[in-house]
């Protein structure tokens, strides 16, 4: 069997749930969340890693995972946009202030907006106009345009 046929199996826990899957080296996680496990709210929105659809928690930090494989992630705990909530049947934090502030339309970058949103938050718990734009900077969104996004975030910095 040549190198790339090997398949390697990586175990982690993703929301909580510990969960294995055999995958040749050159997966992504991204598509290991997607395809093995099933966890479609993460999305993938380009190919030049730049949109940030694809963004979960990875031990605890916000990662876009269509840039890192799948077996590097062997033995992390994941955080998807489907884990984010306490309560399965309810929107966490975040995602109330996206719904009360109107911060979406086709919702299609809204799970990797939230997942970094939850990420400069915990850094700056304080965050500024400035800071939020800075925090998402890394994830576009194709229809909102990012002034009800930024009053979500800053509802949520206000209630702190
Ligand atoms: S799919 Fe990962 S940044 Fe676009
Ligand atoms: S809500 Fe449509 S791309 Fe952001």
């Amino acid at each position: 069997m040549s190198e790339v046929e090997k398949r390697h199996v990586v175990t982690l826990e993703i929301n909580g749930v510990r969960r294995n899957a055999e995958v040749e080296p050159r997966k992504l996680l991204v598509h290991l969340i997607r395809e093995d496990f099933g966890l479609t709210g993460t999305h993938v929105g380009c190919d030049t890693s730049q949109c940030g659809a694809c963004t979960v928690e990875l031990d605890g930090q916000a990662i876009k995972s269509c840039t890192v494989l799948a077996v590097m992630a062997d033995g992390a705990s994941i955080t998807t946009i489907e884990g984010v909530s306490p309560v399965a049947s309810r929107l966490d934090a975040v995602q109330t202030a996206f719904h009360e502030h109107h911060a979406l339309q086709c919702g299609f970058c809204t799970p990797g907006m939230v997942m970094s949103v939850r990420q400069l938050l915990r850094d700056h718990p304080d965050a500024n106009e400035d800071d939020i734009r800075h925090g998402i900077a890394g994830n576009i969104c194709r229809c909102t345009g990012y002034h009800n996004i930024v009053r979500a975030v800053e509802s949520l910095v206000a209630k702190d």
